[in-house]
């Protein structure tokens, strides 16, 4: 065994860390008119731009393909999870592209609407979907996962990790 923690254990812990990252997303696009939050805003921005997805990729490439041993492939609700990190990556094409520009400089109204519209639903979406994975999903992969599988998943996010 690699480490004393589960692989479910490493991503729940991810997964606060981000929750703590959207808690300060929020405070920021309740004020945007101020522009007094551009730097910590460009930091959340560069996290959720590249840092972040990583986490996807330990549930894609790792944790989600060893449900194949106990469920069939592709269904229920790993379908679902895939589904919604697709919503996520498209939403966070949306609102980076504004916040790219609002950093930039530019402060019309639509632009401060795209990035409130398209931060919040992101905020909603990934809390809710957080909880489902926590909630549900991990459950189910503690419950069916041997030690074989856990070892291999904590081996695979070790070498993401590296990347
Ligand atoms: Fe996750």
């Amino acid at each position: 065994m690699i480490d004393t923690k589960k692989p479910t254990e490493m991503l729940k812990d991810e997964h606060q860390a981000v929750l703590k990252k959207l808690a300060a997303f929020e405070k920021i696009i309740g004020r945007l008119d101020k522009r007094e939050d551009l730097a910590e805003l460009k930091e959340l921005a560069a996290f959720f731009q590249t840092e972040f997805w990583g986490h996807f990729d330990k549930e894609e490439q790792a944790l989600f393909p060893e449900f194949d041993s106990f469920m069939p492939h592709g269904a229920g609700p790993i379908a679902v999870m895939l589904e919604e990190h697709r919503v996520l990556r498209d939403t966070n094409e949306v609102m980076q592209e504004a916040i790219g520009r609002y950093l930039a400089g530019t402060n019309d109204q639509a632009t401060l609407k795209t990035i409130t519209d398209n931060v919040s639903h992101f905020i909603g979406f990934l809390r809710s979907h957080i909880n489902k994975e926590d909630g549900i999903l991990f459950a189910m992969a503690d419950m069916h996962l041997d030690q074989r599988q856990n070892d291999k998943v904590a081996r695979l996010f070790l070498e993401m990790d590296k990347r």
